[in-house]
């Protein structure tokens, strides 16, 4: 990588060069990679390089972790390198999609499973007393026809599928024709609803959803499957992790997505949850912490600090959530460095934002709270986002818009290494 770092407030990260290797632009996606939608998603190239590259250093890299695995992009080329994956994410729509992508199936399974659904659905009524069909949310969301569709699918699938794996990806499919089938509007991220949408047949989207699934299955890379992972906060300590020899993840941003909300359709209709909302708690990022600004002050290091202090002047509710953001960042970082075998590594993807004119340095913040911890080694790079050139702006429901009034994304990122030494210094 092009530069050591001891001292975080020497370098100028964003005048570092791109480094082109890092530009996976041509690198062709595993099809699994697609099978259900997910916001920013990782390139999955990185994890390659980054098992690669930790290799270069002398680290034996046997089992990787993400502790922000989102739709297990890592999980999927960790297992796919013939390696072990252990992965958390509070999300369960992501654990759900992270699990089923890093597994391999058995088509012939599929295509009987699948018949079967289709013979139970049709034979199926819908039952009015279906909790989540009568969920005020469900009803804000969908039509009478694709609720009682739905509820009637989703019935069939777990009278049908007896097998747990294949369980999940009948319900990975379900979930991801949740939004074609509802009144979300199409090209948002983020929750809107569009009015004079006509939205799709429940039979027709599912029968489209299992046939991608299946050719994805077709060319999958994956044929054992070495993969653990949960539904778990990674700040808590509420399940037992290995130690690991290399940790890959992209932490969630702050000031962007409310990951609780954009997962709705999904965790309301899998029964995670009858109210989406309670899924904000924990998750680091929401808009809706608790206030405890004047005690974050004292723990936030010298970047947080500084950003948290620009951004009182502008807007002091803001600055309260990103002031929760950087603490939950410091304490991911420390369970990070507990995780990590000494001499192993870390390597984060992250990316700045900036909100009304403050630039929110999520890279410096980072790299400093590695030199605080303790990682050595420490390094960083440029690299180019290859699709986000034109249109560096988002606008509030998360469309890319070339309005300098939205707010900026930036068409560069960093990627962040870090290593455990050997010995601790006491
Ligand atoms: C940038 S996304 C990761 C995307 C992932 N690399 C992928 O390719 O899908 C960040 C993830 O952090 C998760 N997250 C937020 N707070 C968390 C927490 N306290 N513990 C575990 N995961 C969390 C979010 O649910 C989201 O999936």
């Amino acid at each position: 990588m092009e530069v050591t770092i001891d001292n975080y407030s020497t370098v100028e990260l964003d005048t570092l060069p791109i480094n082109d290797s890092w530009d996976g632009r041509d690198v062709h996606e595993n099809l699994m990679h697609r099978i259900h939608a997910y916001p920013a998603k990782f390139p999955a190239f990185i994890t390659t390089k980054a098992i690669q590259y930790a290799e270069s250093k002398d680290i034996k890299v046997d089992t990787v972790a993400d502790i922000f695995c989102g739709c297990g992009t890592v999980a999927y080329e960790t297992v796919k390198a013939n390696r072990h994956f252990w992965g958390c994410d509070i999300n369960p729509v992501a654990t759900l999609i992270a699990r089923t992508k890093s597994r391999h199936y058995d088509d012939k399974k599929i295509a009987h499973y699948y018949a079967d659904i289709i013979n139970t659905f049709v034979l199926l009524s819908f039952d009015e007393s279906d909790a989540v069909a009568n969920n005020e949310r469900i009803k804000y969301w969908f039509l009478q026809e694709q609720i009682e569709d739905l509820s009637r699918l989703k019935h069939a699938i777990e009278r049908v599928v007896t097998e747990e794996t294949y369980r999940e990806f009948f319900l990975c499919a379900f979930s991801n024709i949740l939004k074609s089938c509802s009144r979300w509007l199409t090209k948002s991220i983020k929750p809107q609803v569009d009015p004079i949408k006509k939205p799709h047949n429940v039979l027709n989207a599912f029968s489209t959803q299992v046939k991608m699934m299946r050719k994805a299955n077709d060319q999958n890379e994956i044929k054992r499957s070495f993969a653990d992972i949960h539904t778990a906060n990674c700040l808590t300590n509420s399940v037992e992790h290995p130690f690991v020899d290399l940790l890959v993840t992209s932490p969630p941003y702050v000031t962007s997505y409310e990951y609780a909300d954009l997962h709705q359709l999904s965790t309301l209709w899998l029964g995670y949850t009858d109210d989406y909302r309670t899924f904000r708690e924990g998750t680091i990022g929401s808009l809706h912490g608790e206030n405890k600004l004047s005690e974050h002050l004292k723990e936030l290091n010298n970047t947080g600090q500084d950003i948290v202090f620009k951004l009182y002047a502008v807007d002091k509710s803001k600055c309260r959530s990103v002031s929760q953001y950087y603490i939950d960042m410091q304490n991911a970082v420390k369970k990070v460095y507990q995780m990590i075998k000494p001499g192993g590594a870390v390597l984060f993807v992250i990316g700045n934002t900036e909100y009304k004119n403050v630039k929110i340095d999520n890279a410096r913040h980072l790299l400093e709270s590695l030199l605080n911890e303790g990682f050595t080694e420490v390094e960083a790079e440029r690299r180019k986002i290859s699709n986000k050139i034109l249109t560096p702006y988002r606008d509030a429901i998360g469309k890319f818009t070339t309005d300098k009034n939205s707010r900026k994304i930036y068409s560069e990122e960093f990627i962040i290494f870090g290593r455990k030494p050997l010995w601790e210094k006491h």
